[in-house]
This record gives structure tokens, sequence and C-alpha cells, in this order.
């Protein structure tokens, strides 16, 4: 490859990308938001799910939660009307990070998976991830911290 069909390439990659995130961001497939602790409640709204293609509602599959007083992020899976799993997102295995992939977390250190119930699907890690409590309350959802 000659340096013109290598920066031609490079160029349409970058622009591929680019526009692959904005495609996404304005999906609104995916949310980072900061929830709000109360006692021992992390509250959540059920409109942070919620994204609006002129008069129909759509929903997120999940968000992922953030408050400085935890350590790591907790993703609420959307998996009905009526039902939400809260996912602590530390890798069972050692102890990693993990990211967010559609119905799936994966750990960038070793690889290991789970399901959007928290379910390990890949090894090394051997145990399903923490998962808290939730209940829905005005329209809320109080995700108990109890076990943090
Ligand atoms: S820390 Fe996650 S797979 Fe090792």
């Amino acid at each position: 490859m000659d340096r013109k069909n290598f920066l031609q390439t490079c160029g349409m990659a970058c622009i591929g990308g680019s526009a692959m995130a904005l495609l996404l961001q304005s999906c609104g497939i995916s949310k980072t938001l900061t929830g709000t602790i109360s006692d021992s409640d992390l509250l959540v709204s059920l409109s942070d799910f919620e994204t609006k293609a002129g008069t129909e509602t759509h929903y997120k599959k999940y968000v992922i939660v953030n408050n400085d007083t935890l350590k790591f992020p907790i993703c609420v899976y959307r998996q009905d009307a009526e039902s939400y799993t809260a996912l602590w997102m530390q890798c069972t295995h050692q102890g990693a990070e993990l990211q967010v992939f559609g119905d799936k977390l994966q750990c960038p250190a070793h690889g290991s998976e789970f399901d959007n119930k928290g379910k390990v699907t890949n090894s090394p890690a051997s145990q399903n991830l923490r998962s808290f409590p939730i209940t829905i309350v005005n329209n809320q959802l109080k995700i108990s911290l109890k076990a943090v």
C-alpha cells in the first residue's frame, strides 16, 4: 500500500469511527448518569431509560450509574417495564472494572464475560456478579446498597 492509499484508508476509518460514535449517541443505546443516594438506596428515575423519537418512546437496554461514594459504577439493565437488574461493575476474578457491550459485561483485564443478569459466561471469573435488590416506588428505582 502506498502512502496516498494508506492516508485515504486511515481517513475513511477515522470518519467511519466518528460517525458510528455519533450514531450510537443519538440512538441513546446507553447512558451514564450520576445517581442520588438516599439512606442506603441509590435512586434512578425510570425516565432515565427513555428516549423520545417524535411521539414514540423507546427504552435503553441499560444505564450506568455512578456516584462519588461508590468504588465502582452500577449497571442497571431494563429487562422489561417492571423488571430491572442492578450489577456491580467489578470483575469477580481479580477486581477490574467491567465494560458494558449491549447485553454483556466484559473485563478488559483477562476477558471474563457476564450476561445482563450477572451470570458468568466466560472464564477466568467463576463467580457471578454482585447484584442488588431493586424496588420501584413512584417511577423511581430504589437500588438497595446495604450489601456494598
Ligand atoms: S480481573 Fe477480570 S478477568 Fe481477571
